[in-house]
């Protein structure tokens, strides 16, 4: 006998039967496609708090328990034994590489690194002033006019190879948005470094001399990347799932990903972390905005805590923690006044019943930010390097939305509370 759940019509009197579908993982699902049909109403679901949009195999998250799985591997083992490309390759692929195809993997990524030469002078056009974010949700959507040998979505070939690219060239991309900020050349990417030593590499490096990569950095660069790499059906993913249904090219699909991750709600919140450190100044103020943040009448939020999802401590924020220590540690400024900011205001915060009762934890962005100014980036440029990463779970979960049969155009209905239809009065009898 199927599962299923009844939804009683008082108005009517009638009663409808809607399948309940279970997956491997997680709370079961009430399948819905069928209400409007049946009863003539819609769900009304703002903020798609109690919706499954999609059956996804990628990314499990358990908010209550703060567990995070990419393909059924735990965060924390990933985060501590993967590299970032071993991570992309089991979120695309679905299964951890072998050696053989970790070596292919890592030779195809590395030989996409290097863009369209006349992409360059893409950058020029901008202010040197534009937010590094501005400038990639426009060279991002702007890869579609240079490679058009993998925009058609219904040759799964062409997908892979937008994949990588997308995947490839997203930190040449993004060190090229620093660099044109701060008025220094481009640096090309090299087929000698790794992923996350590459990125350092074309952000710091100047012609005038040797970049020597830090391992330590570079080995935090590289996890604060898997941290970041994919997590469910969040926003900017959404974004990217609903661009790419209408059959839009996996570029501009990815640019709209770009533009919902720049929300301070979402990826925004590591700048806006340092933005409301800088704006505390100093621990004795921590109480003042402790208080702030409970006041509903303020807008004021402690950004860096609280999530959709988790309702216990985000899994990648322990990890980026123990990643902060270690990199303000290398550096030799453990006596960060910023951290030692952040981290009374976590002891207070999460000591405070109002935190503890919203259950609001310290989630990803929190140290992410701590770490990115120790290393040398600018707050402008921490929602980029979020993309950066972002763009392995964006492509991931655009190939699967693509590859699912289920899958139509995202179309969703409204609750409409406007005007009824009124008689129409022309211009000039206006008054
Ligand atoms: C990311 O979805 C993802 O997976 C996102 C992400 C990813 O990897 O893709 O994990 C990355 O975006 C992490 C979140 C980064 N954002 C921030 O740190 C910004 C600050 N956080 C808040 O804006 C908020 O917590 C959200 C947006 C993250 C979550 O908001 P929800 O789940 O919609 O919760 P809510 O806004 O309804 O808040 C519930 C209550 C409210 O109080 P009441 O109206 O019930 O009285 O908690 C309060 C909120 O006012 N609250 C906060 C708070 N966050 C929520 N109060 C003070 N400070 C906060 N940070």
């Amino acid at each position: 006998m199927p599962e299923t759940v009844t939804l009683v019509d008082n108005t009517t009197g009638k009663s409808h039967d809607f399948p309940v579908s279970s997956g491997t993982l997680g709370p079961k699902v009430i399948d819905i496609r069928s209400l409007y049909a049946e009863t003539g109403m819609f769900t009304y679901d703002p903020g798609f708090t109690s919706t499954a949009s999609c059956d996804s195999s990628i990314t499990y998250i358990d908010g209550d328990e703060g567990v995070l799985l990419h393909r059924g591997y735990a965060i924390e083992d990933l985060a501590s034994n993967c590299s970032f490309l071993e991570v992309a390759y089991l979120l695309l692929e679905g299964e951890l590489p072998d050696n053989a195809q970790m070596e292919t993997f890592e030779k195809t990524i590395t030989y996409h690194t290097m863009l369209h030469e006349q992409l360059m002078g893409f950058y020029r056009g901008f202010r040197r002033d534009a937010h590094p974010m501005a400038i990639m949700c426009g060279v991002v959507g702007a890869l579609s006019a240079f490679y058009h040998d993998s925009t058609d979505i219904t040759d799964q070939k062409q997908r892979l190879i937008a994949s990588h690219r997308m995947i490839a060239k997203m930190p040449t991309l993004a060190a090229m948005a620093y660099k044109y900020s701060i008025g220094q050349p481009f640096m090309y990417p090299r087929n000698d470094l790794n992923y996350a030593e590459n990125f350092l590499h074309m952000t710091f490096a100047v012609p005038a001399e040797d970049y020597k990569i830090n391992p330590v950095l570079a080995k935090a660069m590289d996890r604060i990347f898997i941290l970041h790499a994919d997590h469910e059906q969040n926003a900017s993913t959404s974004t990217v799932r609903l661009a790419g249904s209408s059959g839009a090219n996996p570029f501009a699909c990815i640019a709209a990903g770009i533009a919902s991750l720049w929300g301070p709600a979402h990826g925004g919140a590591n700048e806006a972390v340092l933005k409301m450190l800088a704006e505390i100044g100093h621990v004795d103020n921590v109480g003042e905005f402790i208080n702030r943040a409970k006041d509903r009448d303020d807008p004021f939020r402690l950004m860096g805590f609280g999530h959709r999802v988790y309702k216990h401590y985000d899994p990648r924020a322990t990890v980026m923690r123990e990643s902060c220590h270690e990199v303000l540690g290398e550096l030799g400024i453990e006596n960060d006044p910023l951290l030692a900011l952040a981290m009374e205001l976590e002891r207070i915060a999460l000591e405070d019943e109002y935190f503890v009762e919203k259950k609001l934890y310290p989630n990803v962005d929190f140290y992410s930010g701590i770490i990115l100014k120790a290393m040398g980036f600018p707050t402008s440029m921490f929602t980029v390097l979020f993309a950066v990463a972002r763009t392995v779970g964006w492509v991931a979960q655009w190939n699967e939305m693509i590859e699912d049969p289920m899958q139509k155009i995202g179309r969703p209905r409204q609750l409409y509370s406007g005007a009824v239809q009124r008689d129409f009065t022309a211009l000039k009898d206006r008054g």
